[in-house]
This record gives C-alpha cells, structure tokens and sequence, in this order.
C-alpha cells in the first residue's frame, strides 16, 4: 500500500524521462505528451537553456537564502515579469492558489484603505481558483466546497459572459471592491470570456474603482499566443496571480499589481519563507528569456492553429473551444476514459468538468507534433462518440 494520501485518482503510469514534448514510462514506452504536467512544462522537458542555468544555479551552492536579504535572481525575475506584464510590483510565492490568497488579500487591503469594512469581491460561475480556504471560498465549484463549509464570505458570484449581472451587482452591492475572474477557465472545461466582455468589466472597474483581477495561472504566460489574456482585450489590469508555467517545472507563484493596486501592499501585510528563492527565480528568468528568444508566443498561436483545425474536422466534438495552446474539445457524454485511451495510444492528455478533452501542451510543440497530437486523439473521439448512448439511440 502507498503512504501517498488518496487525494488524487491517479492513473498506474509512472513517466522517468523527458526531452521536448515526449516521455517516457517506467516500462520505456513513449508518449507525447499534450498536457505539460497541467499547464507547468512551458519549455517542455530537458531544455538544455534551463537545463543550463539549474546547474549553475547548483553550482553555486545556495538555493535559498531568505527574503530577510535582497536576492538578485528575484530583482531579475520581477523585472521581466513586470516588463512582460506591463505591471509595477511582484510578490513571489510558490504556487497558484497563494498567488491567489495573495490577490484576494489585496483586495481586501484595498477596501478597507478607502474605508469599505466588509470588502467584497466578484467571482464567477465555474471558476477555479485553487483550494485553500478563501481560494476554494473564491471558486465557483460545489464540488471543491463541500465538506470545507463554513466558507471564507466576502465573495459574490455572477455567471461569466453575462455583463447585466454584473451591472445588477455594481447598482446594489456597495461593499463590491474588485471582479476576480480566470479569463479562460481551465478546470471550468475551457470556457472563453469574450473580448468584449472583458473590456466591458474593464469599465465598470473604472467607474466603480474597483480592482480588475486577472487570474492567468493556468491561461497565462504565452499560452494563448500573447503573455496573458487581457492583453488581446487591450487593456491592463490592477492584480495579475502566476504560477503553473512560470518557472517551467519549478514550483513558483507571483501576485502580480499594478493600477489602482500598486503600493497596496505594505512591509509586514504579506510574506512567505520560500516565495522569490534563487531556485525558482533561476528558472523564471530562463523560462522567460527563452520563450521570447525562442519565439514561443508566435508558435502558440501556430501550433495551436494546427490543432484546432485538426479537431475541427473530427465528427464527435459538440463544442471546440480556447486560444492558442489551451484546448477544449467538449464531448455528449462523460469521457473520462478517453486519458486512459489515450495513454493506451501513446498521448498524454486530460479530461476536466467530465465531458471536456482538454489540451495544454508544452510551448515548444512542433507543428508537426500538433498534426501527430490530432492524428493520436482523433480515432479515440470518433469511436467515443460512436458507441456513447446518444449515437447508439440515433442509430436505432
Ligand atoms: C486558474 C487557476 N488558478 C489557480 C490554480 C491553483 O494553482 P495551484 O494548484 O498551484 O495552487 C489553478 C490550478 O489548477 C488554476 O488553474
């Protein structure tokens, strides 16, 4: 018996080795890998840039050292990141849902300096913001929530893509101080805000001076073929959280602010012992560094094309939804078998809120690996949507 604690249904494969976007299991079989350890893997595996700069970040003997001192490697890393975001101010931590406690901490930082007591923050349907009390509290999941009631209060919740709502809430809730929103929700199954959307919450943040609140852990740093997605709305929001791809493997957060939340933060309103340490911040600096020199952004959007368009064709997709290299192939039915199918054919892959396929590959992905992505996972599609009731009903 494992001592592992049962808190994920795990599938019995065990991957020992990387290079670029493949693995390989225990046994020697190889898969391509369409999903990067959830959004993590930016670089894929074993890029001899990163793998370049962890060994010297080794050889000089020190990982950690204490944010007690200045650490250049975090100065570096806050530059790119407030270069890459068009943002002030970097508070590093080690993963997404403190990058998130963090922004929700700004927030309500930010209401009680302008004398909102009980602040509270606009949060949509179907997101997820990570689990610790106040972030599962912030996700629009029952499933997440249950059993961890009393929640964390301060949160109301609109359904995304639906303005009035928010309109409604900004006419009669006064203690509203920020919109807290995932602009493609990953766990949610994939689900696109509209550009137009969000440039229209944009504007009841000015008018309201509320916080816009961008949580790109997941749908961020070049995934959807520009840094983040406010960026294709055109506008900057106030709080950015990071974590998942941002170091490429190496566990790291950032609360990214700027805007109306720029200085919010105070010595002593926040801190975390292992955020910003010379590890993660090594890693950051070359993740960064090599997705601009490497064209990463371009080739998103390029081989994101190819596998959309590829999954286009397939009958048995109710719904293809996402940007650049974050993909969701809705399906009829439940699917969760097809991860199994799919490592069966030598694919990595995943399946979110039951019905959705979901792709997050590796930045690096070849066209061609994207056209080997579709060639792998469409027989798998078509024979689900065959033999799902639906189809057989139709066929009778
Ligand atoms: C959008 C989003 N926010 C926050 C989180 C939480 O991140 P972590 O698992 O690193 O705490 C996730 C994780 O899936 C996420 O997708």
């Amino acid at each position: 018996m494992s001592h592992v604690m049962n808190t994920y249904a795990r599938q019995p494969v065990a991957f020992v080795r990387g290079e670029g976007v493949w693995l390989w299991d225990e046994a020697g079989k190889k898969y391509l890998d369409a999903l990067a350890g959830i959004a993590v893997n930016t670089l894929g595996y074993g890029h001899p840039r990163l793998k370049k700069a962890l060994l010297a970040r080794l050889e000089s003997g020190i990982l950690h050292t204490s944010n007690l001192w200045r650490i250049p490697d975090q100065e570096a890393a806050a530059d790119r990141i407030a270069e890459i975001t068009g943002l002030d101010e970097v508070f590093f931590c080690n993963s997404g849902l403190e990058a998130n406690e963090a922004a929700i901490k700004v927030a309500r930082k930010y209401g009680h300096d302008r004398g909102v007591a009980e602040p509270a923050i606009i949060v949509m349907e179907k997101a997820f913001h990570g689990r610790s009390l106040a972030t599962l509290s912030a996700t629009g999941s029952r499933k997440v929530q249950a059993g961890f009631e009393p929640l964390v209060s301060g949160f109301v919740r609109v359904p995304l893509n639906d303005l009035e709502a928010v309109r409604q809430v900004a006419e009669h809730n006064k203690n509203v101080v920020a919109i807290f929103i995932e602009p493609i929700q990953g766990e949610g199954g994939i689900n696109v805000s509209h550009l137009e959307y969000l440039r229209g919450l944009k504007e009841i943040c000015e008018r309201k001076e509320w916080l816009f609140m961008s949580d790109e852990v997941q749908c961020g740093l070049g995934r959807t073929g520009k840094w983040f997605v406010y960026q294709h709305a055109g506008f900057l929001p106030d709080v950015v959280p990071l974590a998942k791809g941002l170091a490429s493997g190496v566990p790291v957060g950032a609360c990214v602010v700027g805007g109306r939340a720029r200085g919010v933060f105070k010595p002593g309103n926040h801190g975390s012992t292992f955020g910003g340490n010379p590890l993660a911040m090594t890693a950051v600096v070359t993740t960064i560094d090599t997705i601009k020199e490497e064209g990463l952004l371009d080739n998103a959007a390029r081989v994101g094309e190819v596998i959309r368009s590829g999954l286009s064709q397939i009958a048995g997709i109710a719904e293809l939804r996402g940007m650049g290299l974050m993909i969701g192939a809705e399906l009829a039915q439940p699917c969760g078998e097809l991860v199994r199918q799919a490592l069966d054919a030598g694919l990595v892959i995943n399946v979110t809120s039951d019905n959705v396929v979901r792709l997050l590959p590796p930045l690096v992905m070849s066209e061609a690996e994207g056209r080997m992505v579709v060639e792998r996972l469409a027989p798998l599609i078509r024979a689900f949507a065959e033999r799902s009731p639906q189809a057989a009903a139709a066929a009778r």
